[in-house]
């Protein structure tokens, strides 16, 4: 794409292509049974960015931004039977020894802001908007740890592309023209054993996600083992270019209930990057040469949903399925 689509393409974009922020609140939801219930979605739809934009406007520094995102089986109930070229059901990844399992999802929701009283703030507002339309399969409240942190301690989203770079890695284009402007999202829920990552000793550690842990510098080709988390996401086309997407994994936990994990965070404009990591991670290239964070990591949910581009998504909510 030139550098003027990438603009006119990204500039109808949702905000897919953003740093990961301070907080969050991540909502996966299951359509209920019923045209009702269909058009109480499309209903969101159209209020959606006025939502948003109120919530903004209660915040000084106006840091509040939103993502709603669909997933294939509930598509053309919502919307009919045009849909984007590259959206499915996220397939389960099934390794020798982890799997990616493959969960329920309808409706996405990202948000993001400086407090997490505006997310939570939004996220009262969308689902009292949406009332009864659908259920919950899965709410996660992450935050910001120290430097940008992921839960095992490691700083997450260094290789992240930035700027005009992350909107070309995240924003469809004229692949496929009436989706332009919109994203493929994976998000997976993960749940980490730290009392068994705490045991390892931290040169240990540094091998497993192929950085240094306290400064965040990249293991050297001769100290990274092949399947060190870096190692086995690093993926290049037939070209030899590096293929990209933008990540804003998010730790989140329950100290009282033992329960300590990461949020992945995935948006790409072609799935198939974000789903060739994931076979990498879990079954391994070659065969076998798995991430060894999954032997501290359990995967526990997993779905992929198109975010139409803003200008869309109000369209869509004219539709009738
Ligand atoms: C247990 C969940 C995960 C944790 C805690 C985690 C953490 C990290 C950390 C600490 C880094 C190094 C710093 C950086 O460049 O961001 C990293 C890099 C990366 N991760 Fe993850 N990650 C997780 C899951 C995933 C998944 C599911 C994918 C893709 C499907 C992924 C893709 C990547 C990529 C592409 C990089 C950059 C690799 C490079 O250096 O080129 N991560 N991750």
């Amino acid at each position: 794409m030139s550098n003027t689509d990438l603009q006119a393409a990204s500039s109808l974009a949702q905000p897919v292509a953003e740093p990961a922020g301070t907080h969050a609140i991540f909502i996966v939801l299951t359509l209920n049974p019923g045209d009702d219930n269909t058009a109480t979605v499309r209903d969101l739809c159209a209020d959606f960015e006025a939502l948003v934009r109120s919530a903004n406007l209660r915040d000084e520094q106006r840091s509040v931004r939103a993502v709603i995102g669909f997933g294939a089986d509930a598509w053309e109930r919502l919307f009919g039977a045009s849909r984007p070229a590259r959206l499915h059901r996220l397939p389960e990844y099934k390794g020798a020894k982890h799997v990616a399992p493959s969960t329920p999802g309808d409706v996405f929701l990202h948000l993001r802001a400086s407090r997490m009283d505006l997310c939570f703030e939004l996220s009262r507002q969308i689902m009292g908007k949406l009332d009864g339309a659908v259920t919950a399969a899965d709410e996660t409240h992450g935050f910001r740890y120290f430097d940008a942190r992921s839960m095992v301690g490691f700083v997450d989203g260094t290789e992240n592309p930035v700027g005009a770079e992350a909107a070309e890695a995240a924003v469809t284009g004229d692949e496929d023209p009436d989706f332009a402007g919109g994203s493929y999202v994976i998000v997976q829920k993960y749940l980490h054993d730290m009392t068994a990552w705490e045991r390892t000793p931290v040169e240990e550690q540094e091998r497993i996600i192929g950085r240094h842990k306290f400064d965040d510098i990249e293991l050297s080709d001769d100290e990274k083992p092949a399947n060190a988390h870096n190692a086995v996401t690093n993926i290049e086309d037939e070209n030899g270019n590096e293929l990209k997407i933008v990540r804003v994994n998010m730790p989140f936990g329950n100290p009282g209930k033992g329960e300590f994990g990461t949020y992945f965070i995935g948006y790409a404009r072609d799935p198939a990057i974000t789903e060739r990591m994931l076979h990498n991670m879990f079954i391994g290239d070659p065969i076998g040469n798995y991430d060894r964070l999954l032997d501290f990591s359990t995967a526990i949910t997993g779905s992929l949903f198109f975010v139409p581009a803003a200008t869309l998504l109000e369209e869509l909510a004219e539709r009738e399925a």
